[in-house]
């Protein structure tokens, strides 16, 4: 059989995360590359040994009919029409996280993705993660119960990644849009994905990107520059309702005055709760005893296996028909969310979402 021919759009960071996860399926092949950085797209050409190189999407969909799916790594900012080419042209998609940059964007993805009959899958990568799958096989044998309320935290002391994370025009925000919609995700999913009803969010940006900082390690290798636009917020905090009554409280930085990075879910159920923190713990009853257990997971943050696992899955969607854990509507509903706290840090009122 044939091998699946795969374009990846945008061919910075996390596409070389793609890119190896790809390359250890034997049923696919990185087949052509797209970015409108001729540089970066010359350079992952050389290092990957891929000379079908194109700085714009349009142009490569018409020139490689042969293409049968794409991965959109590109900036958010060019999710929704990098992902609405492909899927007029009758590609599969997986689209990194966020979905886009608003709800407007992606219903008009998800109309997109149903015209066309082929899958689009949304970069929700966490629920690819070993500790999720753990977790999820606990809450399935109901050992929580009724989850009524969950934490999410996503705290970087001094992570603002600079470039483009900082400027919202091809961000759409900040630490919330980038961060917090890895645990809001993690956490609404193990929740079995209530329907959002309203949120009350709050935004600060009173740290910007701090450039001059040399104390204390930014969370990822890269830190903004004293150039770098920075126009998102460094904090936000919300509460999101959910139709079951179930409530999330939220916490996502760039910037924060706080000791330690922090990226931990908790769980709180009606009988025993749960704490991601990145090792997997939980807290119920025996005997009449309350009891701790300590699981030893694997890590949250092994991105290459989650990649893997991912992408693995994403391939096992199109070839053998398994049904897709991160489909269109959990993106929208995302959106929903993400743009309802925006829009309520704006207006200081809770924010009804349709
Ligand atoms: N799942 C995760 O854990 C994770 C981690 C990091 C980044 N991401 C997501 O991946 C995406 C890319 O992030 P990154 O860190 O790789 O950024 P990056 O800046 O390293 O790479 C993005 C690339 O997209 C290119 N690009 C922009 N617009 C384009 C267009 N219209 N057509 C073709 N190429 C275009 C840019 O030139 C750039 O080379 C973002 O959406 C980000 O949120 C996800």
């Amino acid at each position: 059989m044939d091998k699946l021919k795969i374009a990846i759009i945008g061919v910075g960071g996390i596409a070389g995360l793609h890119y190896s996860a790809y390359k250890k399926l034997s049923n696919v092949e990185v087949y052509a590359l797209c970015d409108i950085n001729e540089k970066q797209l010359n350079k992952r050409g050389a290092e990957w040994g891929i000379n079908r190189l194109y700085t714009d999407v349009n142009e490569m969909l018409a020139a490689l009919p042969e293409i049968d799916a794409v991965s959109v790594c590109t900036w958010n900012s060019a999710h929704a029409c990098c992902t609405i080419a492909a899927l007029n042209a009758g590609k599969h998609v997986l689209c990194e996280k966020p979905m886009c940059m608003s709800v407007e964007e992606a219903l008009e993805m998800k109309a997109a993705q149903e015209r066309s009959g082929k899958l689009l899958m949304i970069g929700f990568v966490r629920r690819s993660g070993n500790d999720c799958r753990i977790i999820k096989e606990f809450i399935d044998n109901d050992a929580l119960g009724e989850i009524y309320y969950a934490k999410a935290t996503y705290l970087r002391r001094n992570g603002n990644p600079g470039g483009w994370f900082g400027d919202k025009s091809r961000s759409g925000g900040g630490p919330l849009i980038d961060l917090g919609v890895h645990v809001i995700d993690l956490v609404r999913y193990l929740m079995g994905n209530p329907k959002p009803v309203s949120v009350y969010g709050v935004t600060f940006e009173k740290l910007g990107n701090r450039p001059n900082i040399k104390s204390g390690k930014a969370y990822l290798s890269v830190s903004a520059g004293n150039n770098d636009i920075c126009d998102v917020e460094d904090l936000a905090s919300a509460l999101i309702r959910f139709d079951n009554g179930a409530v999330i409280s939220i916490e996502a930085s760039f910037s924060l005055n706080i000791k330690n990075d922090e990226g931990r879910i908790q769980l709180f159920g009606t009988k025993g709760g749960a704490k991601l923190d990145p090792e997997l713990e939980l807290y119920g009853e025996s005997n009449g005893y309350m009891t701790n257990t300590t699981l030893q997971a694997r890590t949250a943050f092994d991105f290459s296996g989650l990649f893997e696992s991912e992408i693995r899955h994403f391939i096992s969607c199109i070839t053998d028909g398994v049904s897709c854990i991160a489909p269109a509507q959990d993106g929208v509903d995302m959106m929903k969310i993400l743009c309802a706290i925006y829009e309520s840090a704006r207006t200081g009122h809770e924010v009804v979402i349709e």
